[in-house]
């Protein structure tokens, strides 16, 4: 996967990338991190990125040539999908996210002070997505949520290739609560069937765990979970009427 991004802050996606889980995948190819500093693309001689908006108001706008000019430099292939990271697109999530690690490379656009010549975005822009509905001061803190979000997608770049299977959002359901030594913290056990060995039993507690606490903490994601017998029963067993909520 290559992730360009354009930004007048490289050394904040640089920092950031280069770090923990995505630093290592860059380190060893699995990911490939290709930063340009839009301020780099300018052609007045005081290197200005942004000016005032035509029509007037407070705040200043990006504007479109150093964007196009850094853009027609990355020579990305036909068709490659360009996010601009705007807090008026589609909101982020795990599916957008597994959609965007099929792409072979990604251009981000980070944005900053109160937006972007349109013109530009009309002739670039493929994606327009936001991370939630907060608005930020630029576009780099989200750019990097999305790469974060897509490389450990990535093959190779998590060693354990059946966590992500398991985790949070993969059937949208949340995952169930995770506990290692010591056996007893603080007066509190690690609950008995975990140290069974008992795999069966394991399976159904976590899946059971999984359960309710998507119901109780995310309910609106329950509603879109399969439900089987065993899973309508636990519910039952817990005195939970779920009528209302599917
Ligand atoms: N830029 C500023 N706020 C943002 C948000 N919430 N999502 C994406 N880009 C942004």
């Amino acid at each position: 996967m290559i992730f360009h991004v354009l930004t007048l802050f490289p050394e904040m996606i640089e920092n950031g990338m280069n770090t923990s889980i995505t630093g290592r995948a860059i380190e060893k190819n699995l990911l490939q991190l290709d930063v340009r500093n839009i301020r780099d693309y300018t052609l007045d001689k005081h290197n200005h990125v942004d000016d005032a908006p035509y029509g007037g108001g407070a705040g200043m706008v990006m504007q479109a040539e150093p964007i196009y000019r850094a853009y027609k430099d990355l020579n990305v292939k036909p068709g490659t999908r360009l996010i601009y990271v705007t807090p008026q697109g589609r909101t982020f999530n795990q599916e957008i996210a597994r959609e965007l690690s099929n792409e072979e490379e990604l251009v981000f656009l980070c944005g900053h002070y109160e937006g972007v010549d349109e013109r530009v975005l009309e002739l670039i822009a493929t994606d327009y997505i936001s991370i939630g509905d907060y608005v930020l001061t630029g576009g780099e803190l989200p750019a990097m949520v999305m790469m974060d979000a897509i490389s450990r997608l990535v093959p190779e770049v998590l060693h354990n290739h059946v966590s992500y299977e398991d985790e949070s959002f993969s059937d949208n359901l949340l995952e169930y609560p995770q506990y290692t030594r010591p056996e007893v913290f603080e007066g509190k056990k690690v609950p008995e069937v975990l140290l069974s060995g008992h795999h069966a039993n394991i399976a159904r507690w976590r899946r059971n765990q999984s359960l309710l606490r998507t119901y109780e903490r995310r309910p609106d994601l329950l509603k879109k979970v399969d439900l089987d017998k065993k899973d309508k029963k636990f519910f039952k067993e817990q005195g939970i009427d779920l009528s209302d909520k599917k």
